[in-house]
């Protein structure tokens, strides 16, 4: 039934992409092109195309390091090896020769062994380097990292599960001034750029990146059926506030159908992504469920895709939400940055393994052409993502990537005591941290009940802020709950080396289920203890 159901996709796609002729042509499929980056060893990297049926294939490698020939048939037109693992290097020729009357060869040129990396999400990933702060110095800098690697899927949508990239924006290519400095959010993206070049540095071997993604798209769009079932938004199309916007591309799965699905059979490394503006205003109140199920679901896929190669659990990073709007009340963005850590505040945590966070809402851009939605410094964006990638993804001892979060916190008399992970930089602040105020038992789902807590002492790793304002029951506690809680790189809490902001956090001492009793500010207990976290978090 299920191979019958595939047949009858295979066909459909068939008819829909081209001819039959285009079809039964020979040839690797759309992502694979000479100058590529293919996985590295351990994994083994997976070759796909298309052929005439029953014909075999014959793949050979050229280059320093011997690799087997892979003989393969071509079935239902297609034909698929994974090579053997190749240590890192190049370059290579990766020649497909299909037997029968007619021998057909194609070669891809200049292939590297490397890191790929997928880049996705929405605008804020699509960003171009030209749009970015010293646009033209980061232009000039391209061609000094001829070993990193772009690929790019174009624009597309399908409300069916695609094979193959309909089309291709940017095909493999050898990085250039002009290349990186394509038109505003088109062609090659700032953050995905700057984080395979400051990779490479601590690597010192290829880096592939691929990217794949669409501006002003919600994590749904994004997202296979399996997910949007999960959550509770399968049925949900559509019903966007911005109506009178182009809205196909937002539809549930469609991009995911047509633009991630395809590349599912490619052995990747890792993924970073750059989403969750959209999702402000469109089922925020989801977000904790969608964005950590798409990100397993993406997991199974891929590795399901390459026949195991890709890591079942490959890490996955992420950017917090930077800002919009100085001076908003809005909560909105303040909530969906804490979804995004599936409501830890952290990455990675128990819902979320092997994942890392760049923390962003330091560095708003109230100048910028292109709205302050899309600040222009993706440098730090990127730096703070590598050390994510270094700790989590590569296993470098030493390396922070987290910035400073509350261990515990104890109240006692007229103030709060915050003891953080690690030791802190503290700037006064009088509003920053606030606490909610309420003559009963109340959650503090609204914001209704906030007042400052200001700052009034702090230690190496504590800070102590005042609940003199408060004269009821403090029911909470928060840190930089705001859309827009500082300016560029002056929030009150960094690291100790200043390179780290203090993630947002919010502790509430009687969480939303029943009134239950669960976390409570006044018994010192750790935020990052799970058995704790368990009233919160009943199910990833
Ligand atoms: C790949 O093929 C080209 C053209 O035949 C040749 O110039 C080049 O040396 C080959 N590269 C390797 C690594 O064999
Ligand atoms: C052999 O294959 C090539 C490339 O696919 C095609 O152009 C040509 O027409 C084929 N020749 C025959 C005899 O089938
Ligand atoms: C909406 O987007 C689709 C897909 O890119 C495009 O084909 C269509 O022309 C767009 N429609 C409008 C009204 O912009
Ligand atoms: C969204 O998808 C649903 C179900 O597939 C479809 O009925 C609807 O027309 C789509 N809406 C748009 C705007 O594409
Ligand atoms: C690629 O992976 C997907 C998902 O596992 C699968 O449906 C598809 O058949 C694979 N394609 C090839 C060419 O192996
Ligand atoms: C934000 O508030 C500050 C202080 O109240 C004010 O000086 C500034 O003009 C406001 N900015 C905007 C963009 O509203
Ligand atoms: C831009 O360049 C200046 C001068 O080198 C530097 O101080 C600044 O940090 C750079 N900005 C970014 C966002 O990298
Ligand atoms: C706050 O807690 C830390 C330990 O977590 C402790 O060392 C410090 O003395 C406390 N500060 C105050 C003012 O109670």
């Amino acid at each position: 039934m299920y191979t019958m159901y595939r047949l009858l996709v295979l066909w459909l796609l068939c008819v829909v992409a081209s001819s039959k002729a285009f079809r039964e042509e020979f040839r690797f499929a759309s992502y694979y092109g000479d100058h590529m980056v293919l996985q590295k060893a351990p994994e083994q990297s997976v070759l796909w195309g298309y052929g005439s049926d029953g014909a075999e294939v014959i793949v050979s490698l050229e280059g320093e390091q011997e690799n087997r020939k892979h003989f393969v048939l071509v079935q239902n037109g297609i034909w698929r090896v994974a090579l053997d693992p190749m240590k890192a290097g190049g370059p290579y020729n990766v020649t497909a020769v299909q037997q029968g009357k007619n021998i057909t060869q194609v070669t891809l040129m200049d292939v590297l062994f490397g890191d790929v990396w997928l880049c996705g999400g929405q605008s804020n990933m699509l960003f171009t380097l030209s749009q970015v702060f010293n646009a033209s110095e980061e232009q000039a800098m391209a061609p000094k990292f001829p070993h990193v690697r772009i690929f790019m899927a174009a624009l597309e949508l399908s409300t069916m599960e695609l094979l193959d990239l309909p089309r291709v924006e940017v095909p493999w290519s050898i990085p250039s001034a002009e290349l990186l400095g394509g038109p505003k959010f088109t062609h090659f993206s700032a953050v995905c750029w700057l984080f395979g070049r400051y990779l490479y540095k601590t690597l010192g071997y290829p880096v592939g990146l691929v990217e794949s993604c669409w501006g002003g798209t919600p994590v749904e769009a994004w997202s296979s059926h399996r997910v949007l079932q999960k959550c509770g938004l399968e049925n949900q199309n559509l019903r966007h506030p911005y109506l009178s916007l182009n809205e196909t591309k937002r539809n549930n799965s469609v991009l995911w159908n047509a633009m991630i699905h395809p590349i599912l059979n490619m052995t990747i490394k890792g993924a970073i992504w750059y989403q969750g503006e959209d999702n402000t205003a469109y089922h925020q109140d989801k977000y904790a469920c969608s964005f950590p199920a798409m990100i397993d679901d993406w997991r199974m896929s891929f590795h399901e895709g390459s026949g195991g190669q890709t890591a079942p659990d490959f890490p996955f990073g992420f950017v917090q939400l930077c800002t919009r709007e100085k001076n908003s009340t809005d909560d909105s963005f303040p909530n969906v940055r804490w979804h995004q850590t599936a409501d830890y505040g952290f990455a990675p945590n128990p819902c979320m393994k092997r994942t890392f966070m760049a923390v962003a809402l330091d560095l708003p851009d109230e100048g910028s052409p292109w709205g302050s939605i899309h600040p222009r410094n993706k440098q730090d964006v990127a730096y703070r993502l590598t050390l994510g990638a270094r700790a989590v993804a590569y296993g470098e001892k030493g390396v922070s990537f987290q910035g400073p979060f509350p261990v515990k916190v104890l109240l006692s008399g007229d103030s709060i005591n915050i003891t953080y992970t690690e030791s802190v930089s503290v700037t006064r602040s009088k509003t920053i941290f606030e606490i909610c105020c309420t003559e009963v038992k109340n959650n503090c789902a609204s914001s209704v009940g906030w007042v400052p807590a200001p700052i009034m002492h702090w230690g190496l790793s504590y800070i102590q802020v005042s609940v003199a304002q408060c004269q009821n029951i403090v029911s909470g506690v928060r840190y930089a709950w705001r859309d827009w809680p500082c300016d560029v790189k002056a929030c009150p809490v960094y690291s100790s080396d200043r390179v780290l902001p203090a993630p947002p956090f919010i502790v509430n001492r009687w969480p939303e289920q029943g009134g239950q009793e669960g976390y409570k500010v006044n018994k010192a207990r750790s935020l990052k203890d799970d058995t704790v976290r368990e009233t919160w978090h009943s199910q990833c």
